[in-house]
């Protein structure tokens, strides 16, 4: 422990250079910002916060990372942060994925940041396994009507789980949720030195960051847009259901889009596209009496068991993703063919998930049969899914780290400026009725529903949507409340988003600043 005094020293050092200074600054650098299909050149910044800032009197500091990508137009506009969703996720790659959809669709005049939240990437990163053979056995889906004792298993299979967490993260866990993250991002707006004024789009997760944004700091409000939206009620209550109330129509769409392309669907045969849907629902109840095996000594366990849980838990988690409609398709039509899908990378922040997600609920419960109101209405709601992610349910009403700050105030707030809400049609996630839910809540909020499939306005390019939130950042101006773009230029199963046409009639019909 030969460096723990130097840096001990240093840490403090460099917090009380932090107390001293009346505002933070950010340290920028310039960096590559990576993902999966390439580098964005920008500036990764670093911050320190306040690590817990229910405790006032603490002079304790948390460096925070900020990403940020310069406005390529002048004249330069104010910050807009992003969040991609998670939670649990850092927006990194998604950030340097969809860079050149969002630049498009706010109009190049604004720098984008991306603040890394907690929980993430390097910012307290959070995992609750050990190895990544003992997460393999720990994360295996299983549905809650598997079975008839899938149930209980799921509950108590739940509770190891929150102990393990527990034991690992006892330090950090109670100091992710997104109360925090909400004044961290409060923090960076700050020491931007512009007008100190929010400007924000946030999708999936992100849009309950910006609700609580919202709500914690309705007069630091410019413009605010929530992108596929998720019901902030039930998320801090523990009670989502709502999120499933579109997924079997998106189930439905997948069947018919198949019919109407089976060059690129081999699983449409010659069926209807009801006959279709329906044989989903039938292999599913085969494959619980009749599980495939998959064996493959390159797979952690030795192969890949096919069942009734596995078969739903991949659908649902592709159902988010109409460009690898097609794949999925493949994969579906393939099953009775040896395939390997290695376990996913085991990362530092695996579990941050439930570390975000289940710190934030309000409410805890002592089994299952308290939540059986809730089970009840996922499953009336989706066929499908309905009975596919109550573990999500389940760990956080057994979690033992609640944040030390959650916001539980009423949602009725009127900001100083209105914000504009987009959400799809069908969206397998955030359903549009949670997206009416939150445009109720905050007064003065206009709706835009995006005719479209996948979860959140990314996944299919609309004109339409692109340019009202052009127009909204820009210029400040709101579309028509209850406007519908129904203008999608490519059709499902075509392995296409649509976007690349979509950016080259944005950059073709430039905006005019007001
Ligand atoms: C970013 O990547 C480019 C191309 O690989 C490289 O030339 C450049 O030096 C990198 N910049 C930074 C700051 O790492
Ligand atoms: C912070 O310090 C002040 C002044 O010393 C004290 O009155 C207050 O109780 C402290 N607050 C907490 C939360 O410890
Ligand atoms: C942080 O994100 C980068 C980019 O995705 C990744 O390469 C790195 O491994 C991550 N670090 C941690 C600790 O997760
Ligand atoms: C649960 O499983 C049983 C037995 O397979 C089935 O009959 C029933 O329809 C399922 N219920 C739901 C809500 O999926
Ligand atoms: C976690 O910390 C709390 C106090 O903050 C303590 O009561 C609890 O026993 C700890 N749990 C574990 C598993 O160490
Ligand atoms: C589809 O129908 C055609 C004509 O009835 C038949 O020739 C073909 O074999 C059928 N294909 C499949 C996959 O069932
Ligand atoms: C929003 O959803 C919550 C939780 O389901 C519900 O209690 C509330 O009444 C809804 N609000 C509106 C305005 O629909
Ligand atoms: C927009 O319409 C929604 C219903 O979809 C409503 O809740 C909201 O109050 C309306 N906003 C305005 C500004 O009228």
């Amino acid at each position: 422990m030969g460096f723990s005094k130097p840096l001990a020293t240093l840490l403090v050092a460099l917090a009380s250079l932090a107390t001293a200074n009346s505002t933070n600054c950010i340290l920028w650098n310039s960096c590559n910002i990576t993902g999966p299909i390439g580098s964005v050149p920008g500036e990764c910044g670093k911050m320190l916060v306040p690590l817990d800032y229910t405790n006032p009197n603490s002079t304790q500091r948390l460096e925070i990372e900020i990403l940020r990508i310069p406005a390529t137009k002048q004249p330069k506009k104010g910050s807009i942060f992003l969040n991609f969703g998670g939670p649990g996720a850092s927006g990194i790659e998604d950030f340097a994925t969809f860079i050149e959809e969002i630049k498009a669709a706010t109009g190049g005049y604004h720098d984008l940041v991306n603040v890394i939240p907690r929980g993430t990437n390097n910012t307290m990163p959070f995992s609750c396994y050990t190895s990544q053979a003992s997460r393999y056995v720990g994360e295996k889906p299983l549905a809650t009507n598997a079975s008839d004792v899938a149930l209980a298993e799921v509950w108590a299979q739940s509770s190891i789980f929150v102990s393990a967490c527990e034991t690992l993260q006892n330090d950090t866990g109670r100091l992710i949720g997104t109360a925090f993250t909400a004044r961290d991002t409060m923090q960076v707006v700050e020491a931007l030195e512009e007008d100190k004024m929010l400007r924000y789009w946030g999708f999936s997760y992100g849009t309950l960051l910006g609700a609580t944004l919202v709500a914690m700091f309705p007069d630091k409000i410019d413009k605010i847009v929530l992108d596929g939206v998720v019901n902030p009620f039930e998320y801090y209550q523990n009670t989502e259901s709502e999120r499933m109330a579109s997924v079997d129509d998106v189930i439905r769409g997948f069947a018919s889009g198949c019919v109407a392309a089976p060059t690129a669907c081999p699983l449409a045969q010659n069926m209807t596209s009801t006959q279709l849907e329906e044989s989903l629902y039938i292999s599913l109840e085969q494959l619980k009496q009749s599980p495939i095996p998959l064996p493959d000594i390159a797979t952690l366990g030795g192969g890949t068991l096919i069942d009734y849980s596995t078969f739903k838990s991949y659908i649902v988690s592709m159902l988010d993703f109409p460009q690898l409609w097609p794949e999925m398709a493949q994969t579906l039509a393939g099953l009775s063919s040896p395939a390997s899908n290695p376990p996913p990378a085991r990362t530092a922040d695996a579990e941050a998930l439930w570390g975000i997600k289940c710190s934030d609920v309000l409410t805890h419960a002592g089994s299952a049969i308290e939540l059986l109101p809730v089970i009840q209405a996922r499953r009336s709601l989706s066929r499908f899914e309905g009975d596919a992610t109550d573990n999500l349910l389940f760990r956080c009403a057994q979690w033992k780290m609640p944040a030390k700050e959650r916001y539980s105030g009423d949602w009725n707030v009127k900001t100083k400026n209105p914000i504009l809400i987009v959400n799809n049609r069908y969206d397998p996630v955030t359903p549009l009725v949670s997206a009416k839910n939150v445009s109720d809540t905050f007064q003065g909020s206009v709706l835009l529903e995006q005719v479209s499939y996948g979860h959140d306005s990314m996944q299919q390019g609309s004109l339409c949507t692109a340019k009202a939130i052009r127009a909204y950042f820009t210029n400040g101006e709101l579309p028509k409340n209850g406007t519908v773009c129904d203008d999608l230029k490519v059709k499902l199963f075509s392995g296409k988003t649509g976007w690349d046409e979509v950016i080259q009639e944005l950059n073709a019909d430039p905006v005019n600043l007001g």
